[in-house]
């Protein structure tokens, strides 16, 4: 097909002819089946739609220049910053039907695998303890912006899409249309956008209860207090000053050890003179979130989320301990990548590997092995653990490589988790996770 005049894409990278093939000449609304990713479609502002691009999927919102041309720049600079959100391929502008009449413009954005619209998740699990990760990984989403300078203007659950980490959740950002980048923000920027969570949250929250899809006892705007208690808890920690004699530098120690703990490196710090005499404060200026993610890269290669290399950390200690105690975290790390992860997650049916990502595969092998040992009051190896994982654990989930745009509530009803055959045929190969399977 021959691109048709007038259309005009930004993109960063080089652009794959198939972007140029897609129909750009129709309305989003009449895009032929064979193009789009056939996955049930829900509410959004925008029309939004995904579409296969050779191997993997994109997601398309028709929208207005200015702010396709404002969201791509949004997205591209979060991208430098190391911001966790979804990646723009493209800004589409000069649309026109075949009768020459102006189309919208389209931003197109790769989709974000095996992330989940908080809708879907609520699908699966509703529990209280539940919508409390959900809400903390919302909440540090938060802080992550604003210590990048971000202001998003429109926080909310469904501006957010989350992927499993490890028992919690890793929120990103999906729609940066209202967002703006400055060198820092005001605490009033900051507030500002802690109001509008609020509201927005409550009121998604009281949708899905209105829904069912909550459990009973959850107050929505309670949670929605919480939100913010966890936002201002984190905030404090990450920015706020500790003080201390100078007899007492085991406080700083300890303070960027708990800065670890929550995930976060300490690049630079400041120490000045407190108001009382003789003692110091300290504040953390450079924080740089991703603590485990960085150590496991470095030690094994393993390009994971934060939560799932503390847990996969936590695995080369043991193993590290079973092995050879006195040996080298280095080598450790070496061996248990080569003589458990790998096989392990080889092992996983072809049929299967579009369930779950490979190190939440681990995470949750982990826990089922665990439970398994402490049912039987035996030590039960991860090999033997691994084929009843599979078939009553794993099997259960449906695909989460790729999920929907917010299904409606009717679309929700229906997506079993055990049968939705459809989803799983239009399942592409998982690119991302192939290197890990090899
Ligand atoms: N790159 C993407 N990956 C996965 N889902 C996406 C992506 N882009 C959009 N979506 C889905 O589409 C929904 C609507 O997108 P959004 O940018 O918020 O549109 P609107 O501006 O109309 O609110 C999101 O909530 C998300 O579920
Ligand atoms: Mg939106």
């Amino acid at each position: 097909m021959r691109p048709a005049a007038g259309l005009s894409l930004t993109a960063s990278g080089t652009i794959p002819q198939e972007l140029l093939d897609l129909p750009w000449h129709l309305p989003l609304v009449e895009w032929p089946d064979d193009v789009l990713a056939a996955l049930p479609r829900g509410i959004s502002r925008h029309i939004v739609r995904f579409a296969y691009l050779g191997g993997s999927v994109i997601a398309i919102k028709e929208t207005s220049e200015r702010a396709a041309r404002h969201e791509y720049r949004m997205l591209r600079q979060l991208g430098r910053l190391g911001a966790p959100c979804v990646k723009p391929v493209a800004e589409v502008t000069g649309r026109a039907g075949e009768d020459g009449q102006p189309l919208s413009p389209a931003l197109v954005t790769r989709h974000l695998r095996f992330s989940l619209p908080y809708r879907a998740v609520f699908n699966q699990m509703m529990r209280k303890d539940t919508l409390q990760r959900l809400i903390d990984a919302q909440a540090l989403l938060m802080v992550e912006l604003h210590l990048l300078g971000f202001y998003w203007g429109d926080v909310s659950l469904s501006n957010t899409l989350f992927r499993r980490d490890a028992g919690h959740f890793k929120a990103y950002l999906v729609d940066a249309e209202t967002g703006e980048i400055h060198p820092s923000l005001s605490a009033g920027q900051r507030e500002y956008d802690l109001d509008v969570a609020q509201v927005n949250i409550a009121g998604e929250l009281m949708d899905l209860m209105e829904g069912g899809f909550v459990d009973e006892d959850v107050d929505a705007v309670a949670t929605s207090h919480q939100f913010i208690d966890s936002y201002r808890g984190l905030w404090q920690e990450l920015t706020g000053d500790t003080t201390f004699n100078p007899d007492q530098r085991w406080l700083i120690e300890e303070r960027i050890r708990r800065l670890n703990e929550l995930g976060f490196d300490v690049e630079e710090y400041d120490i000045r003179s407190a108001r009382e005499e003789g003692n110091l404060l300290l504040r953390p200026k450079v924080v740089d979130p991703g603590h485990h993610h960085r150590r496991l890269m470095a030690l094994t290669g393993l390009d994971v989320q934060e939560n799932q290399a503390r847990r996969l950390l936590g695995a080369i200690d043991a193993y590290r301990a079973a092995t050879d105690p006195h040996g080298d975290e280095s080598v450790a790390a070496h061996m248990w990548t080569q003589n458990v992860f790998q096989p392990t997650i080889s092992k996983i049916p072809r049929d299967l590997r579009d369930k779950l990502e490979p190190a939440e595969i681990m995470h949750q092998l982990l826990d089922y092995r665990w439970q398994l040992s402490d049912r039987q009051g035996r030590d039960v190896q991860l090999e033997e653990a691994l084929p009843s994982f599979i078939d009553e654990e794993l099997r259960g989930y449906r695909d989460e490589a790729i999920l929907m745009v917010n299904p409606p509530t009717d679309v929700i009803r229906q997506l079993d988790p055990s049968a939705h055959p459809a989803e799983q045929e239009e399942s592409v190969p998982d690119q991302d996770a192939s290197a890990w399977y090899g």
